[in-house]
């Protein structure tokens, strides 16, 4: 009970208000503890309406789960935790007559002493309190009608299909729709993805799940931390320094000296529009274009393009979104990089949304403010998964470190300063953008700006 008569949780340290309560109201949420029934605040009464308003609020900050049991069961049948700010479990409609198999992205493992059914399309995590309904899961590899589903389990009863189906871990198979394999679900953008590539994807980021992320520690007490140069091995040393110079021996040589990273920007001096613009040209903007033939009998002809920095099979899948908090002669917004013609287009966001953005950055470099522009490098994750498998994800990685280097080298060249950012916020780029988050999201981000000199060689609070 906060001075002014609300109430507030205190999480990790952080307090989280959650408003005032009426006497009647408090009573009843006291018994969320052990659990309250759903149904017992779906109603118009007052009190159902401040307990329904309560545990949303709860629920938005991930501190609700939801129990699903038998009658007069002590037992959980599941246990759902949500992964996203917005789950609140939901229903999808289905009848005796439906067929629904499981999804080709659902997975039972192991966490701790319990037994988990993830996905990476899913908003929560379903913890399986009862084996019968893992066994019963293991039979959707196969399509099945609901009728006969329900024959073999009792646990598995219609609420459990629904909440399952809603949350992805099932579709529905309508009579059109075949043998319920990878070219059933969803559409083709999800068809191209393969099932380590959208997990590692999903859990890499933040916005689709509730893990822990970033510098946590986690083993440190457990595992010694490797040393910073790795010790050499045993054999014959050839020293290379009486062949190479100590000092840079030529302007590029120098540059890469000289890069580093620059995480407080001069907020009185920023980047200007034309400044901007050159450190675009110079790192990202197309080249040329170009076609190749068919790569196999029957394929299409592909066009490709040539840019600054190198990219597997020449895909160049990844777009820049800038996110401008402070440049002159560009307003403040969200902006794509349309690099075939070199040209800002601004984007509609809400400034909320855009705030939010710049603000986990100024978090994840502990930094003194904003940056001055925050690049966002989004992948067109089609355009690489559509000719490879199993190393898609991957490669799109290894481009995001080709490209960030690319970027740490024109700003140095050009006076300015920017830092490679290692988490982003995938949820928060889809509602921006409206772009699912299996088709085009963030695999990196840069902040760049005019760096405040006597900060620039700042070490990274968060280790990094
Ligand atoms: C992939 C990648 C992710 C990074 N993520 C962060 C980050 O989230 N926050 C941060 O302050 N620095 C981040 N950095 C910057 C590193 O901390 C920095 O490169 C490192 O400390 C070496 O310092 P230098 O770049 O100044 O040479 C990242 C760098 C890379 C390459």
């Amino acid at each position: 009970m906060q001075a002014d008569g609300s109430i507030a949780t205190s999480v990790d340290g952080y307090l989280v208000n959650l408003g005032h309560l009426s006497p009647a109201a408090m009573d009843r949420a006291r018994s969320l503890t052990d659990g309250l029934p759903l149904a017992s605040f779906a109603g118009k009464s007052a009190i159902a309406r401040e307990v329904d308003l309560l545990v949303r609020r709860l629920a938005r900050h991930g501190l609700v789960e939801y129990r699903l049991s038998l009658p007069r069961d002590e037992q959980d049948l599941v246990v759902i935790e949500p992964q996203t700010p917005e789950y609140w479990p939901q229903r999808a409609k289905l009848g005796e007559s439906d067929t629904v198999v499981l999804s080709r992205f659902a997975y039972l493992r192991r966490r701790g002493n319990e037994m988990v059914l993830e996905s990476p399309r899913a908003a929560a995590l379903f913890r399986i309190g009862d084996p019968a309904i893992a066994a019963t899961l293991a039979t959707l590899s196969r399509p099945e009608r609901i009728s006969r589903l329900r024959r073999h389990a009792a646990a598995f009863n219609l609420d459990l299909l629904e909440l399952l189906v809603d949350s992805q871990f099932l579709f529905k198979l309508d009579a059109k729709s075949g043998d319920g394999l990878r070219a059933n679900e969803g559409d083709g953008n999800l068809v191209l993805w393969d099932f380590h590539d959208l997990v590692f994807h999903t859990r890499s980021t933040e916005g689709r799940h509730a893990n822990p992320v970033g510098s946590t520690f986690a083993y440190a007490g457990v595992v010694s931390l490797p040393p910073a140069v790795r010790p050499p091995w045993p054999g014959e040393k050839i020293d290379l320094r009486k062949f190479s110079a100590s000092d840079p021996v030529s302007p590029f040589a120098g540059l890469l000296r000289e890069r580093h990273s620059v995480r407080d920007f001069d907020d009185e001096h920023p980047i200007t529009l034309a400044e901007l613009a050159q450190f675009l040209g110079s790192a990202a903007q197309v080249l040329s274009e170009w076609k190749s033939g068919a790569n196999f009998e029957g394929g299409p002809e592909i066009t490709y393009s040539s840019r600054p920095y190198p990219s597997a099979g020449s895909a160049y899948e990844l777009e820049l979104y800038l996110a401008v908090s402070n440049c002159e002669g560009l307003a403040r917004g969200l902006y794509h990089y349309d690099a075939g013609s070199h040209a800002l287009v601004a984007i509609e966001v809400p400034a909320q949304q855009l705030q939010a953005l710049s603000a986990a950055a100024e978090f994840a470099m502990d930094a003194s403010g904003p940056p001055q522009v925050l690049i966002t490098i989004s992948a067109r994750f089609g355009r690489i998964s559509w000719k490879y498998s199993s190393i898609a994800y991957s490669l799109i990685l290894k481009n995001v470190g080709s490209l960030v280097q690319t970027f740490y080298l024109a700003a140095t060249d050009m006076g300015l300063g920017g830092c490679a950012i290692g988490t982003g916020n995938i949820d928060l780029f889809a509602k921006m953008t409206g772009l699912e988050f299996h088709v085009e999201g963030p695999v990196g981000q840069f902040a760049l700006g005019r760096g405040k000199n006597a900060n620039s060689m700042k070490p990274p609070a968060h280790g990094r």
